[in-house]
């Protein structure tokens, strides 16, 4: 079997073993296995494989680091099981117990908070499984990837600090379980989206810290120096120049007894308590106001990338939060913010912003209502001045010479486009203004805090850092796919175990919610094999329980005969739960064990 030395820096320089070959430099092994994968891109067949994720060539090459990882159905993947993976052989004795895992633990750990992702089983709850049903040496799957912690579980497994060993070693005992084998096992992590293939990447291959940290540092440092202006406020002596951490934005809206423009967020909060109050007078007329009898007000642009009149909900910035020497200030805009903001809007919007239309989905029509927001195309989630510095910082990541170095910068730099956009919403009493928006939907609220890239961004650095620094992906440790589970690029009985969390029917539309993120990437999800229960995608319990069963029978296929699967899902719908276990059945997967998991919620279910 050859070491693959993949995408860590030292050693960059010197000779690479991959796959069976050996490169004189890591870039060598980059250059040849994007060749192949170039080359291959061009074949019509591959490119209709079910699931294949939609962009140009470049833009899926630019997202992959081959062989590793691929933002398409991963062409290496079979040649990757076949190098570290032990074929099957049927007269070695396997038996194991089935057994219940935790999925409450590990939610605070910094690793698991390193990339958010709209559902996400951490990897401390993940851990003990692949303990139990396999050895160091095997093979784990997840084709439902997700932000890929069963990767970073089955590496953990080989890094775990001795205290940790020691406690489950202990409870082990108890329980009269011999001692587990300690040692990383390879992981193999597919999803049907690029975005969530991208973070399970990132997560999984090995990159040099200290060059990220520096990079990342040099990064903002840059950003500063260009776009800074943007965000200067003059503090109360009227001389001293501050720097904005965030600005409040309040929709406005008309009495409907004098016509008088208000200001929600200027009437309405209680600056001491920081509470909204439910009634409020109008400033103009003192008639009693609540937000429900008002009426919003709208303005009229023309987007000039869409050549298109908009109308968007009127807005006005109310309060604008700034610190000076370390310490945090609050103020109303004056002259000179508000003429800053007129310089800024009437800049081009940047050339390269992606300014995709936003396809019709249920999210945007009938859950959040987002027709009266004005928002139709991608560009149109962020005010002027957020879009010209998440440019400002997508374009110096992608320019980043080092490719690892490149991949983590837009890890980093992709964690801000939520908070960055109209979708943040305004809290209060929040302890920080950062991902304040409504989780699981695209919804834009009536007061917007409007987030700088260094407020949201700065002390992220250091803890990615910290972070990664102490977990060390290791060599190899994963292959990462992008396709459906219908279709995975793998040899039939090749997987020793598989550990997944698939979507729950109709709570959240993965393929919508990635469409923000993708956009950026210029790589989306082929939505036609999501298996959701998605009303507006024509896609109900029927059609869930028939793409979920075909997913379950290609786990049947590439798992090795004898071998455990443990399904963990979080739907307390007996519908749901009912299509599941159909689907587990007429794949020829046999149930042995089902628990309930979450002792508060009783919502979260396992199968093995
Ligand atoms: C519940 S999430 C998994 C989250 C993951 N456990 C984590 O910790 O990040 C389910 C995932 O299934 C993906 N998905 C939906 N349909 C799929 C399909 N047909 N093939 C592969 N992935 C699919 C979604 O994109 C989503 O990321």
């Amino acid at each position: 079997m050859n070491d693959l030395l993949h995408g860590q820096s030292t050693g960059a320089n010197g000779p690479v073993e991959c796959l069976g070959q050996t490169f004189a430099s890591e870039q060598a092994r980059r250059e040849h296995f994007l060749s192949l994968l170039a080359e291959k891109l061009k074949d019509p067949v591959f490119r209709k494989t079910e699931g294949f994720p939609k962009g140009t060539d470049e833009a899926i090459l630019a997202m992959s680091d081959p062989p590793c990882y691929t933002a398409c159905p991963n062409p290496f993947l079979e040649e990757f099981v076949r190098c570290y993976g032990k074929p099957y052989d049927s007269s070695v004795k396997y038996s194991r117990e089935p057994q219940t895992i935790d999925v409450s633990v590990g939610k605070t750990d910094p690793l698991y908070k390193a990339h958010s992702y709209h559902t996400k089983v951490p990897h401390l709850a993940i851990v003990p499984s692949i303990l139990h049903y396999t050895e160091p040496g095997d093979i784990v799957l997840d084709g439902f990837g997700g932000s890929g912690m069963t990767g970073v579980a089955a590496q953990w497994c080989g890094s775990a600090p001795s205290v940790y060993r020691h406690e489950l070693e202990t409870q082990w005992k108890k329980q009269g379980k011999a001692a587990p084998k300690w040692g990383a096992r390879r992981v193999i992590l597919n999803d049907l989206s690029p975005a969530a293939t991208f973070i399970a990447a990132n997560y999984n291959l090995p990159f040099d810290v200290e060059a990220f940290s520096k990079e990342g540092k040099k990064l903002l440092n840059e950003v500063e120096q260009e776009l800074g202006w943007m965000y200067e406020t003059f503090h109360k002596d009227g001389k001293t120049k501050g720097r904005i951490e965030y600005t409040v934005w309040s929709q406005i809206y008309s009495c409907p007894e004098c016509a008088g423009e208000v200001n929600f967020i200027d009437e309405a909060l209680d600056d001491e308590s920081k509470r909204v109050k439910d009634s409020f007078p109008c400033p103009h007329c003192g008639v009693e106001l609540t937000k429900q009898k008002m009426e919003r007000l709208f303005a009229s642009t023309v987007d000039s990338a869409t050549g298109k009149t908009l109308q968007t909900p009127k807005r006005q910035p109310s309060l604008i939060i700034y610190s000076v020497e370390g310490s945090r200030y609050q103020k109303s805009p004056d002259e000179h913010d508000l003429q800053v903001l007129k310089q800024i809007s009437s800049m081009e919007p940047p050339a390269d912003v992606p300014k995709m239309e936003i396809p019709p989905m249920h999210m945007t029509h009938e859950r959040a209502r987002m027709d009266y927001s004005g928002i139709t195309h991608i560009h149109h989630f962020f005010l002027p001045r957020a879009l010209h510095v998440m440019a400002a910082l997508w374009r110096k990541a992608s320019s980043q010479p080092d490719a690892r170095v490149r991949e983590m910068l837009l890890f980093f730099v992709e964690q801000a486009l939520w908070t960055a956009s109209l979708l943040n919403r305004y809290r209060p009493t929040g302890f920080s203004q950062v991902n304040q928006y409504m989780t699981g939907v695209y919804y834009v609220a009536s007061q917007h805090a409007e987030c700088s890239p260094w407020y949201i961004l700065d002390g992220k650095l250091g803890r990615l850092a910290k972070t990664f620094q102490a977990f060390g992906a290791r060599q190899a440790g994963a292959g990462i796919t992008t396709g459906t589970v219908a279709s995975l690029p793998l040899a039939a009985g090749s997987i020793d175990y598989i550990f997944t969390d698939p979507p729950f029917g109709e709570n959240i539309y993965y393929a919508d919610l990635n469409f923000l993120v993708e956009s950026w990437h210029r790589v989306t999800t082929d939505a036609q094999p999501e298996a959701i229960v998605d009303r507006f995608k024509k896609k109900g319990l029927p059609e869930y329980q028939h793409l979920m069963q075909r997913c379950f029978s290609e786990y049947y296929r590439v798992l090795k005969p004898g071998r455990w699967m443990t399904v963990v899902f979080s739907n307390s719908k007996a519908a749901v739960w009912n299509a599941i276990q159909v689907a587990l059945q007429q794949a020829g997967f046999v149930v042995a064990e089902v628990t309930a998991l979450d002792k508060v919620q009783g919502s979260y279910r396992q199968v093995t």
